[in-house]
């Protein structure tokens, strides 16, 4: 078989938010335990919409703070930005010739993103799946952890993982470049960890929490202070009910159920246990226990963040470092992509 590694990422488009902390973040945390793992900051997937060039610079930085103040270890895993390493601009060129139209005009996440001026999307914004497929068929990654709004994407990949596959299975022969009948790449495994959490906006429990949201009090940043924390709590919708003694009784109460859930994954105990504790009670009490929580779950996070930003040098360098070992992975794979193709 393949050598097991976990390949994910996040784009430099904004500060990262609660909802990127429970959904992504404490889960490649966790992953650093069992697995390889390569954790990119794709800024490459960044510009296939318009970006700020400073505004980019900077926000590469603070993802980057946001990993390691998270609990990404730069010793344990390897931490990157895409464009300094670059295999990943060469095999999307490669995976761009390998997929179909037909597959790329089945991507739902381009019709959501392009709007309704579709004319007007940049080309790279509708390449942008085949350029996820390069970036983690570069590491022959086998797992990738992603949310449900990625799981199209990665059935591209294992699309145009199969196909290169297939349509290169005498070349990969010849060369002697095939894992047994797996064949060159692997097909990569999504990867579900512990309770998926989706945490949605604290306006409106009907919508997810994200970047996107123009209220600054839809969502917890991972850069706010106790008292930012704190404000967006206790302004956080609730309804005029007690909360239920059961997760039965969440339910048609979406904003309750965020508040629950962003309890129970704050503090790693199941959403029962958190009602067995709360429940009967109103929604003041809880709340005032949940902004102890997430100043001292989300408070260190955000002063780990500011010590780390304010030595841009020292990012920089682990950021050189990482690309340095990525590319060490990355190079050999993509020469003999290079081969198996003809080049
Ligand atoms: P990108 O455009 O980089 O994918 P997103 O903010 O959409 O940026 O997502 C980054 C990661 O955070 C993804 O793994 C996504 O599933 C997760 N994520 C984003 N918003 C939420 C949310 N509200 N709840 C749970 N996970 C989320
Ligand atoms: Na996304």
């Amino acid at each position: 078989g393949f050598h097991q590694r976990v390949f994910s990422g996040m784009q430099p488009t904004s500060t990262l938010h609660l909802g990127n902390y429970l959904g992504a973040l404490t889960n490649w945390v966790a992953m650093q335990k069992t697995h390889e793992c390569v954790f990119c900051v794709v800024d490459m997937h960044a510009i296939t919409m318009w970006q700020d060039p400073a505004d980019l610079k900077r926000a590469i930085r603070e993802v980057t703070a946001a990993y390691i103040a998270a609990g990404i270890d730069p010793k344990k895993s390897i931490i990157f930005n895409q464009s300094q390493v670059p295999g990943h601009a060469e095999l999307a060129w490669i995976c761009n010739c390998v997929a179909r139209l037909g597959w790329m005009n089945r991507m739902t996440q381009f019709k959501e993103k392009a709007g309704k001026d579709r004319e007007n999307a940049s080309l790279g914004l509708y390449a942008y799946p085949s350029l996820m497929a390069a970036d983690i068929l570069l590491y022959k990654a086998t797992h990738v952890p992603v949310g449900e709004d990625q799981k199209q994407h990665l059935e591209l990949t294992r699309d145009i993982a199969q196909k290169f596959n297939n349509d290169f299975a005498p070349q990969i022969a010849e060369l002697g470049l095939g894992t047994g009948e797996l064949g060159f790449f692997p097909l990569p495994e999504p990867m579900i960890m512990g309770p998926a959490q989706r945490v949605m906006s604290l306006r409106d429990g009907t919508k997810k929490m994200s970047k996107s949201d123009a209220s600054d009090y839809s969502r917890i940043n991972l850069t706010d202070d106790a008292d930012a924390i704190a404000q967006k709590i206790r302004k956080a919708k609730t309804d005029p009910e007690a909360l239920p003694s059961e997760a039965k009784g969440l339910e048609g109460r979406p904003e309750a159920e965020n508040l629950v859930g962003i309890y129970a994954g704050l503090s790693g105990i199941a959403k029962a246990e958190v009602l067995q504790q709360f429940g009967g009670g109103q929604f003041s009490g809880f709340k005032a226990a949940l902004v102890d929580l997430a100043v001292e779950k989300l408070a260190p996070i955000a002063g780990e963040m500011r010590r780390l930003l304010a030595e841009p040098k020292h990012i920089d360098a682990i950021l050189g470092e990482g690309a340095a070992q990525a590319d060490a992975i990355a190079a050999p794979i993509m020469r003999e992509v290079k081969d198996i193709v003809g080049f």
